[in-house]
């Protein structure tokens, strides 16, 4: 026996607003040819007013909480990443923990931009398993609209917005049973000026705008993620063949192709959300992760491959038995 945190349910939510490419092509100078055939993208969620990333993480969260069938004053943990908080401080993880009850646990955010969510599920898992609390909420929650510049065509049609959340509890388990069975989390800050936002309170005293060189983002994404997929399967003794499903950070269809096709893995292996959702940064993965659990293609006792990279840049990927 062995003891895992395990995922006990998965939510998500959206904003209501869908923008097409076609409607985006109508105030910037791009064409929804264009952003489908370098990016695979054809709509995004944009928050409008009333909706923060705090509501769209609420929103997640309960349903997440919904499908593992507990309440807020069970969680103990709540780990939020993302890049676009409600307000400089507090976290935006402890205006979650007001809202669904669980206050006085442990509460705070992570940023680690794209990879958030890995980042914040190994540091949840980390804490579980040493005992600091029984039950995690692991959310990824973003409003990156919010970061953009809209006179910057390269950048602007990329991102949406959106949020994904699990459930986390910790068992003792058998050797072969349900769980994350490990994480590898990376950063490399030699590459800050590839993918980096150009304002911050100690900077400029403003939000500033998200900043991108699209291209060597890309060479560098595909190379990081076939080598941390590689090592995380390495590490269990699997190999790509023993993976039911890949959850990928979706920045690109591109990039998830050309990523699977690097380590041998079948596209059919791997959830594609970028076209409906585009870039939701830290919310994409736990979002794509809700889908398919939603649709019914994860079942109970799959093997998953979570990976995401970003800004940082950081970058990572997580084992699970469903
Ligand atoms: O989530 C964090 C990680 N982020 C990523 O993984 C993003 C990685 N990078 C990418 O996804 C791709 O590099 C992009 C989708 C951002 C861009 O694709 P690309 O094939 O690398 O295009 P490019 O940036 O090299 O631009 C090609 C051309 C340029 O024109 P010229 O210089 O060749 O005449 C751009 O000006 O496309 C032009 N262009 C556009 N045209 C129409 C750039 N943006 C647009 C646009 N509409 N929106």
């Amino acid at each position: 026996m062995t003891r895992r945190s395990i995922i006990a349910g998965t939510g998500s939510a959206l904003p209501k607003r869908v923008v097409t490419n076609h409607e985006l092509a109508q105030t910037v100078d791009t064409s929804d040819e264009w952003i489908v055939e370098r990016s695979g993208i054809r709509q995004r969620h944009m928050a409008g007013e009333g909706e923060t990333t705090s509501t769209l993480a609420i929103e997640a969260a309960r349903k997440a909480l919904t499908a593992a069938g507990i309440d807020g004053s069970q969680i103990g943990l709540i780990v939020l990443a993302t890049t676009t908080p409600d307000q400089t401080f507090p976290a935006t993880a402890t205006i979650v923990q007001d809202a669904i009850g669980s206050n006085g646990g442990i509460a705070f955010d992570v940023a680690a931009v794209c990879s958030g969510f890995l980042y914040a599920l190994g540091v949840a898992d980390s804490m579980l398993r040493a005992g600091m609390a029984q039950r995690a909420l692991v959310i990824g929650a973003e409003t990156m609209t919010r970061l953009l510049d809209w006179e910057d065509r390269a950048t602007c049609v990329l991102f949406g917005d959106g949020a994904g959340a699990v459930v986390l509890e910790t068992r003792e388990v058998a050797e072969d049973g349900p769980g994350i069975l490990t994480t590898h989390l990376h950063a490399d800050g030699a590459h800050n000026e590839l993918l980096y936002v150009d304002g911050g309170p100690s900077t400029t005293q403003s939000v500033g705008h998200l900043r991108m060189k699209g291209r060597e983002v890309f060479r560098h994404a595909v190379v990081n993620l076939a080598d941390v997929l590689g090592n995380v399967l390495k590490e269990c003794d699997l190999s790509p063949a023993d993976v039911d499903w890949v959850v990928p950070h979706q920045a690109n269809q591109r990039i998830l192709d050309a990523t699977a096709k690097k380590l041998g893995l079948p596209p059919e292996k791997v959830v594609v959300t970028v076209d409906r959702h585009a870039n939701t940064s830290a919310a994409s993965v736990p979002l794509a992760l809700d889908c398919a659990v939603q649709d019914g293609r994860i079942k109970r006792g799959d093997l998953l491959v979570l990976e995401a990279m970003g800004g940082g840049f950081t970058w990572g990927a997580s084992l699970i038995r469903f």
